[in-house]
């Protein structure tokens, strides 16, 4: 089986990308992050990169000049090393058309709530679980899917479920989902290695 070479995107805390991480070192998984980038400098997905001997790079359009630019660098560093499928963990930029492109139906993104439901433009973070509170669902939990031009909008690679309990707050319930997006993230990548051509 191929083992697949990752190149995470992450804005914040990474701890997708850590599970990752300890996944690929603990051999369940036949993928390695080869690559973190980050648009925030300050990203702990960054340190935590760093604590990995993983080459972790802040990028972003402030920087380069143009989020054009941010998107070409990304794709240059990517490519020149090899990675072979984009990992979106929690990055907060919209990927630009030079990214789809060279990564075309190459690039996953999580989700914390069962889309096709509760996505879209603006739906992120707590928002996404205030909503699905408001909305009294029954369930919510983790969507991995492929990225294209519409947020949220690709076909989904994997869910899982959790309850929604009646007097949940947004918090307990990300925190909910959460647990079950450490393990769908790299049981996805793992179907992905498998049928990898
Ligand atoms: C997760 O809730 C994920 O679903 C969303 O961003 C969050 C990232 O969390 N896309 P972390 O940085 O991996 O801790």
């Amino acid at each position: 089986m191929k083992r697949l070479k990752l190149g995470v995107l992450a804005s914040g805390g990474g701890t997708n990308l850590q599970s990752i991480i300890d996944r690929s070192l603990d051999g369940s998984i036949s993928a390695d992050v080869i690559l973190v980038v980050s648009n925030n400098s300050k990203a702990k997905a960054l340190v935590r990169a760093a604590n990995n001997g993983i080459d972790a790079l802040h990028i972003s359009a402030a920087k380069e000049g143009s989020a054009e630019g941010a998107d070409n660098r990304i794709v240059a560093e990517m490519v020149s090393r090899g990675v072979d499928l984009v990992v979106l963990a929690g990055y907060m930029k919209k990927i630009g058309p030079e990214l789809l492109n060279a990564y075309n139906g190459k690039i996953i993104n999580i989700h914390p709530a069962l889309l096709p439901k509760f996505g879209g433009d603006g739906m992120f973070g707590m928002r996404v679980h205030e909503a699905v509170v408001a909305a009294e669902e029954k369930e919510s939990g983790p969507t991995v899917h492929y990225v294209d031009e519409i947020y949220d909008h690709g076909s989904i690679a994997g869910q899982m479920k959790v309850p929604v309990y009646s007097g949940d707050t947004p918090e307990e319930l990300q925190e909910r989902v959460l647990v079950k997006e450490h393990e769908l993230y790299p049981q996805v990548i793992q179907k992905i290695a498998e049928e990898w051509e």
